[in-house]
Formats: structure tokens, C-alpha cells, sequence
């Protein structure tokens, strides 16, 4: 029993310094430890609404403070609490006047102003940067507001915030546990910002630093290092909801900014201490080039007016280049005394990244322990401590004083080890419900597994011998996870509807039930609607042709309806006969398997297109145009899609289309003739950009607002919604297929020369098909079903490459074959599909847009038209 009391001190103490989720204790509002002096105010409205009245669940004077007469929306009172010492505060709680059912006075929100000296005083705000916290309804219901991140502080100051004049009065209570790391500041780098090529895009600064930020130095202040917010092993993933790659940790790159191989830190103290030992909480992803730090050597400064010490401590630590687990490295201090310390941590690879850092002096006992053994979280004669209500609706709830530390330490250990047996139960019940629902479920009598080669990335099919068939349950040596069931794209079902469908009942079901006709569109479905379904004659694509497809100028083409016609002739082309001659060459924009796009000049090409014509801007005389080319030595495949292509752009007109303006195919070389796109291509464009700052301006840094994000995304939208309208499946919407011109104004096209360029993009399958399937809803992978519905989910894709500035590319973490896996998940939409996180540039109203967008039934993803009107009211006009 000790020793198992002695694993759960140590793996609680493993948190670190202060776990957030067990320093929830009353402080003593309600019960009288903060005393009466120790709670002031900017103003009383009379002696019976004096400040000391404000104690939580207390009905004692007039029942509450109230400040003088009534609170403007610009007034800034407040009632102030000194705590005494150094605080770790993590919860408030208020209420209103109630004054046995007389009062009706309360804050409906307020603000937070903390000091730790009682002279600097400082704004809290949340997260996201929102200062204000909603607060009370009524004037007898508690609100608890916890505080993400949680304030380090002695005084605070709570100001409520009206947005009408009115009389407001409040209780409060505040919760936490003593600071007893007695850290005051700590100054490092500033953290920096991880960006493609070779790295994927995560900012690692720390965004809740209280100090001052002077020569890209953090001073003065604490921040995500102490907010005892551990970070996860994959730097990448956050524990708060709704904040970017990295968030958790404060990380630096070797090589840059003078970081010389280290990162030097200065940690100030209340006091005097006797150091035993600094935990540091480092990331050891090193698949991603980071690791924690090689050595640390640490100077100590025994007052404040001293110099530094001459002898530091030296620790090098053990690298780890199995394990990638972020871990607590703690370095033994040798009890020397200090009031502050400078250390320099030595880089083992060229990112290191910390989330947390923690000190134990000697004289200090473990705050870990503090929340065991009970003692008065404040200094003070009793020894009451009332941990926070789990809810707001019973906020006078409270455990018993108890004294007996060895009674509660026996409490916990048995709590803990229920817990265990409930989690353990749990899991084998889950374990046992998820075979049981998958057992029927198996379906693969072979399979066929993909990899890519290492020297390449051709893939290799490997075939395993098919193992007889039997009903049900896999047996090939691949599937050894009875949890999970792959589904393979590759799959010889894949390629044939009906044994699909004997074999995915569910699959083919629920294709019916959220889209139209059945999983596949075979020449018998007709029952869909015009906007979900394609017919022979409308512009179509056959559902099982995908390994069939083949690109004209790159390596395939998937905007190109699968006509019936196998050859088309001149007949069928209504574009105009340009004179090739009059194409002068002025420079290559692209380059794919199957031919290239050049900037040409086009002379006399006004005169040509006539009057009536939309014309393209012109430089002089002559016109600015793309050509697209097919090569002289083209197989006839891609000599009838290039010419099934043209056919297609010359029915398409709408602003934000781009448009065909004529054709030399009378002769070879085939070509099409196209407006000139100044802007290149969007995903080019914003990948080069950064969002506007007075960073950028000052830099003279190329720069897109968030306004200009916004109407490039309508724009989208609107091309779209022409295209819907049109019944034409787009199938490869993404931003490399938007050309941009000079004036931002966004043209959908989809020239298969972009394929070359972002290769990786696309999933190939050797000599057949290539597929976008990071922008490809879950029936276009699993069921090859392209629909506008398809095209909506791509759309949402193209609005998160667009709010990222295409810094990284969808699910980046994934490989090819996760995200064919994850497509499974959101078909069986129980909770384990992977979505694309939100970005920060995102407004949250957007984001929930795009998630609309990847819904897993067909009914619920928006219509472009939905999504147009949707987005159109965000842009200023
Ligand atoms: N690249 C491919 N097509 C283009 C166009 N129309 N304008 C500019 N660049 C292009």
C-alpha cells in the first residue's frame, strides 16, 4: 500500500510544480480568511454595500458590495483582494445581491486586474484574447468562471463590465492553491514560428506572457511556461480547442537569432532560496528535428544587487532517440541558494521546445502534496480548505474541514484505485462492444496493401496469396487489428459496384440513404436530383472511371465529363480558329507530363474576338493570354480529353471561370487559348504572403488581409455556385486551381499542369489514376462517387488552405494511405475520423462552415448557393 502510495506521489508529482485541475480551493472569501482589510474597493455605494460584504454565499450588511451610484459602460470600478502571498489562481466565482430576496443586483460580466507587487498591475485575458467573462443572470445563482490561462498574482481586482448604465453589486469567491515555486519572472527568446519546406507551420511563441517584449526578449512577466499546461507528445497537437499548431510550447530554433547553440533564461524569485532541483517539460519529437536539450548549465545570483556567481551547475542529460515522448527532465540544483538564476539550455537538434518549467527549493514542500496534505491554502491559523463546486448550481458545496493527513492520503489512494478498476471495466467493455460491432463487419477476403517505395514514390502493389473465401472475417496476414477494418481504394471491389455492394451492405445503404442512387452511378440511376447526380448526356463522369482517366497536359484530368463519344472532332468545338502565327511566345508558365503553358502575346486578337466580346486587358495593342499545348507525340487518349476539355470551357462563362478564348486545333500542336492570370495560381500566391501587420508594413513583408482572404473565398464560392447550377462536377476544386489576376480576382480552371507542380498533392496509383484525396470527401475515396456534394467538400478543404495562406498542406501529419484510412472513419462516423484543425486566421463562424462542408451525410453539407450567401455578407464591399 506505501509503495503504492509512494508511484501515485511520484506520478503526481511527475505534473510538475501546480496540476491546474487539483488547485481549486476556496481561498477564504466566504469563510473569513481573507480578512475584512485585505478586501478593498474603488468605491462603495454605503457602508451596508462596503467591500468586505462581498464574501461569497454571506447575506451580511446589505448583502453585497456595490460600487457608488450607477456603473457607465467606461467606468473601470473595482473590488480588490489582496491574497496575501503569491497565489496560483485558477477559478472565481460570483453572485449577485440577493439579500434574503430584497436585492436584485449583479454583474452580468466583468474584467480582471491583477498585481504581483501591489504596483504593476496587469489585464487578464482568456486564450484568445478576449479580457471579459460573462458572469451573473440573476442575483442568487453562482457563476464559476475558470481562468484559462490561470493568473500568478497577490492582488486582484475584479471590474464589472456593463454595456448599459446600471447598478450592479457582487459576492465573490476565489480559487487556487499557494505558488509555492516562488517564481516572480522569468526571461527567455521569444518563441518562434516553425514553417515549411522541410518543417511543418506551428507558432511557438509564448502567448500568454505577462512581461514586456523588447529586442525579441520576453522580460519581466510569467506566462505559458507556469501555467502548468503540460504539452503533448506531437508538438503539433493542442489541449485547448480553437488554437494553432504549437500552442503549448515555447520553442526555438538552433542557428537562429543568436541563439548560439543555446537558450539562456533568467528566473527571478520572491525570495532568497535553496534550490533542489528545476523540472523542465521538453518535447522530444525528434522525427521532427526536435529534442530536449543536450545540457544545461546554470548560474546563481544569491540577491538581487550581486553578481552572478562563478561556479555554475553543470548536468548533461541522457538523449533519447527511441522514445518520442515529451517527458519532465529535472536537473538537480545542489541546494544552492539563489534569488535568481540564469541557465542555458544547449540544443541537441535544431528545435527545442518546452512547456513548462518548475522549481523545488528546500524549503518549500511539494505543492502536489500541498492539494494532499491539507493544510490552509492561504497563510493562516485555520486549516479549512473548500475545493471548488464542481458546478455552478451548487456552489455551496463543500468537503468537510478535515486535519487528519494521513486519513485523506488513505481516502485518495482508495478514490484512485476505484477509478482505476471503473477505467480498467470501461475500456474491456469498450474492447468487447467494439469486436462485437465490428465482427459482421469484416469484409476483406483479400487484400491488397500499398506502400510507398522509399527511394520514390512509386507505388507497389503487393497482392497477399487470397486466402479462400469465407463468409465473413478476414484471414489475410495483413488485417492482425480486429479493431480496425480497412477499407482499400485499391481493392479489386472498389473497381466493381455490385460486389462492392455484396460486400459493404452498410456501405452502399448509407450511400443511398445520404446521397442519391446508389454508392456508384451506374447508367441506371436516374432517381437523383439534378444537383447531386449526373446523367449520360449532362456533363458526367462515369463513377467507376477514375483508374480510367488519364490527364491532357498533366497527369490527368478530372473536369473533363466522361463523354460517350470517343473521339470528338472540330465539329464539336464551338471556340474560334485562332492563327497560330499570331501567337507570339513570350514565356513558359508551366510545365506537365502531357504538354505546357506558355505566356504568349496574342496580336490582333481583339479584332478577332469582335465587338460584344468580354475582352481580356491588353498590354498596347497586342493581348496578354495563357496557351496551353498539347505535345506534338500525345497519345490519342490525350488528344480526344484535351479536345473533350475544350468542349467543356467553351459552354463555361462566368466571372470567376476562366475563360476559353480561342483554339488552334486545325493543326498540331493542339492548343487552347486562355486569359493570362497575372497572380499565378492562389495556393502560389498565399504561400508567399503573410497576414497584414504593421510587421509586414514596416518590413515592406508581401502581405493579404483577412478582408482579402474573405473575397477571394466568395469568389470561389460563386464559380462554384455557376457550376453547380450547371451541373458540372468540378472534382479537383483546391487552390492550386485557382489563377488569381492583377486585380485579386480569382478564376476557377483546372490545367492539369498543376499536377506536376504539386505532385504530392495526389495520390497515385501506378499507371493509372491520380487522386486529390486530401480534398476528396469520403464516397469520392471509398465509392468513387463525384458529386456537386464532393465538390462542396473540397470547397471546405480550399477555405482551410485559404485561412492557413497554404503554409501546410491537409492532414500533413497523415500519409497517403492514413488519409484513405480516415475517409473510413468519417463513413463510420463514430468519433474517430480526423478533421482539419481550425486555423487561427479562421473566424470561428467559418470554421463551422467548413465543418458543414465535411459532413459525413450529403443532405447536411451546404449548397454552394448556401455557401455564397453564407460567405458574402463577411466581405466589405
Ligand atoms: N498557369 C496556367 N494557366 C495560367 C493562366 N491562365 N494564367 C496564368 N498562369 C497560368
Amino acid at each position: 500500500m506505501h509503495l503504492f502510495l509512494l508511484l501515485i506521489l511520484q506520478a503526481i508529482a511527475a505534473f510538475g510544480q501546480i496540476d491546474p485541475t487539483h488547485c481549486r480551493y476556496a481561498l477564504g472569501m466566504e469563510d473569513g480568511r481573507i480578512k475584512d482589510d485585505d478586501i478593498t474597493a474603488s468605491s462603495q455605494w454605503y457602508e451596508t454595500t462596503a467591500p468586505h460584504y462581498a464574501r461569497f454565499n454571506r447575506e451580511e450588511g446589505d448583502g453585497a458590495w456595490c460600487p457608488e451610484g450607477q456603473l457607465e459602460p467606461s467606468d473601470s470600478q473595482y473590488l480588490q483582494v489582496d491574497l496575501g502571498r503569491l497565489t496560483f489562481l485558477t477559478v472565481v466565482g460570483t453572485q449577485g445581491r440577493y439579500a434574503r430576496n430584497s436585492g436584485k443586483e449583479y454583474a452580468r460580466a466583468y474584467r480582471l486586474n491583477y498585481s504581483r507587487d501591489g504596483l504593476l498591475w496587469k489585464s487578464w485575458r482568456n486564450r484568445l484574447g478576449n479580457p471579459v467573462m460573462d458572469a451573473n443572470k440573476n442575483a442568487y445563482t453562482s457563476v464559476i468562471n475558470d481562468l484559462h490561462p490561470p493568473i500568478i498574482t497577490r492582488y486582484i481586482r475584479l471590474i464589472p463590465v456593463t454595456k448599459l448604465s446600471t447598478t450592479v453589486c457582487m459576492r465573490v469567491e476565489l480559487y487556487g492553491c499557494p505558488w509555492d515555486d516562488g517564481l516572480i519572472s522569468y526571461s527567455a527568446p521569444e518563441g518562434q514560428l516553425m514553417m515549411p519546406p522541410g518543417y511543418p507551420s506551428a507558432s511557438l511563441n509564448d502567448s500568454t506572457y505577462d512581461g514586456a517584449h523588447e529586442r525579441r526578449r520576453l522580460f519581466g512577466g510569467l506566462g505559458q511556461l507556469t501555467d502548468g499546461v503540460i504539452g503533448l507528445d506531437n508538438f503539433l497537437l493542442t489541449r485547448q480547442y480553437n488554437v494553432w499548431p504549437g500552442y503549448d510550447y515555447l520553442g526555438w530554433r538552433n542557428d537562429s537569432l543568436g541563439t548560439q547553440g543555446y537558450v539562456e533564461m533568467e528566473f527571478v524569485f520572491d525570495r532568497q532560496r535553496n534550490f533542489t532541483s528545476m523540472k523542465v517539460h521538453s518535447n522530444n519529437m525528434f522525427s521532427r528535428g526536435v529534442k530536449i536539450f543536450s545540457s544545461v548549465s546554470c548560474w546563481f545570483k544569491p540577491r538581487l544587487i550581486a553578481g552572478w556567481e562563478v561556479e555554475p551547475v553543470v548536468f548533461k542529460t541522457v538523449l533519447d532517440d527511441r522514445n518520442p515522448s515529451a517527458r519532465y527532465v529535472t536537473v538537480p540544483l545542489n541546494r544552492r541558494t539563489a534569488k535568481s538564476l540564469r541557465c542555458r539550455f544547449y540544443f541537441a537538434d535544431v528545435w527545442m521546445m518546452f512547456s513548462e518549467i518548475s522549481f523545488q527549493s528546500e524549503d518549500t514542500i511539494l505543492p502536489t502534496q500541498m492539494t494532499l496534505v491539507v493544510t490552509s491554502p492561504l497563510a493562516s491559523e485555520e486549516s479549512t480548505v473548500t475545493p471548488i463546486p464542481e458546478t455552478a448550481a451548487n456552489p455551496s458545496a463543500s468537503v468537510p474541514p478535515e486535519g487528519n493527513t494521513a486519513i485523506l492520503i488513505g481516502c485518495l489512494v482508495t478514490i484512485i484505485l476505484l477509478l482505476v478498476i471503473i477505467i480498467f471495466l470501461i475500456l474491456w467493455c469498450q474492447y468487447v462492444c467494439k469486436v462485437l460491432e465490428k465482427a459482421p463487419r469484416r469484409i476483406h477476403d483479400e487484400e491488397m496493401t500499398v506502400r510507398l517505395s522509399s527511394c520514390s514514390d512509386t507505388i507497389i502493389l503487393q497482392t497477399p496469396p487470397v486466402p479462400p473465401r469465407s463468409g465473413h472475417g478476414p484471414s489475410g496476414p495483413a488485417n492482425t487489428d480486429p479493431h480496425y477494418e480497412r477499407v482499400f481504394l485499391l481493392d479489386p471491389q472498389y473497381q466493381n459496384p455490385a460486389m462492392l455492394r455484396n460486400k459493404l451492405p452498410e456501405l452502399s445503404q448509407s450511400a443511398e440513404a445520404s446521397a442519391c442512387g446508389g454508392g456508384y452511378a451506374e447508367p441506371d440511376v436516374t432517381q437523383c436530383t439534378p444537383h447531386q447526380c449526373f446523367h449520360n448526356n449532362a456533363p458526367h463522369y462515369a463513377e467507376t472511371d477514375i483508374v480510367r482517366l488519364q490527364g491532357v497536359t498533366g497527369s490527368n484530368m478530372y473536369a473533363v465529363p466522361a463523354l460517350t463519344v470517343d473521339s470528338l472532332t472540330r465539329k464539336d468545338i464551338s471556340a474560334a480558329e485562332f492563327p497560330r502565327q499570331q501567337l507570339i511566345f513570350r514565356e513558359k508558365l508551366g510545365e506537365g507530363q502531357f504538354g505546357e503553358v506558355h505566356l504568349c502575346e496574342a496580336e490582333g486578337l481583339l479584332e478577332f474576338l469582335g465587338e460584344g466580346s468580354p475582352l481580356p486587358d491588353r498590354d498596347g495593342h497586342s493581348v496578354l493570354v495563357a496557351v496551353k499545348q498539347l505535345r506534338a507525340d500525345a497519345t490519342s487518349q490525350a488528344r480526344n480529353d484535351f479536345l473533350k476539355e475544350i468542349k467543356i470551357m467553351s459552354r463555361l462563362n462566368d466571372p470567376n471561370i476562366i475563360r476559353l478564348l480561342c483554339v488552334c486545333v486545325s493543326s498540331d500542336p493542339l492548343c487552347m487559348v486562355t486569359e493570362y492570370m497575372e497572380n499565378g495560381d492562389l495556393n502560389m500566391f498565399l504561400s508567399q504572403r503573410e497576414i497584414e501587420s504593421t510587421l509586414t508594413h514596416a518590413n515592406n513583408i508581401p502581405s493579404v488581409s483577412l478582408s482579402n482572404l474573405l473575397h477571394m473565398s466568395v469568389q470561389i464560392a460563386s464559380g462554384m455556385k455557376y457550376l453547380a447550377s450547371l451541373n458540372f462536377v468540378h472534382r479537383d476544386l483546391a487552390t492550386r486551381n485557382c489563377l488569381l489576376d492583377r486585380r485579386l480576382t480569382i478564376k476557377i480552371a483546372d490545367f492539369g499542369m498543376s499536377r506536376n507542380l504539386y505532385s504530392s498533392d495526389y495520390y497515385r496509383i501506378q499507371g493509372r489514376a491520380v487522386l486529390p484525396i486530401r480534398w476528396m470527401a469520403w464516397e469520392s475515396i471509398l465509392l468513387g462517387k463525384f458529386t456537386t456534394a464532393s465538390d462542396v467538400w473540397a470547397f471546405g478543404v480550399t477555405l482551410w488552405e485559404i485561412f492557413t495562406l497554404c503554409k501546410e498542406q491537409p492532414y500533413s501529419l497523415l500519409s497517403d494511405e492514413q488519409v484513405i484510412e480516415n475517409s473510413g472513419e468519417f463513413f463510420r462516423n463514430q468519433g474517430r475520423q480526423i478533421f482539419l484543425y481550425a486555423p487561427p486566421l479562421c473566424p470561428p463562424s467559418l470554421f463551422e462552415l467548413m465543418m458543414r462542408c465535411w459532413s459525413r451525410d450529403i443532405p447536411n453539407r451546404p449548397s454552394f448557393e448556401g455557401l455564397f450567401q453564407a460567405l458574402r455578407p463577411h466581405v466589405n464591399q
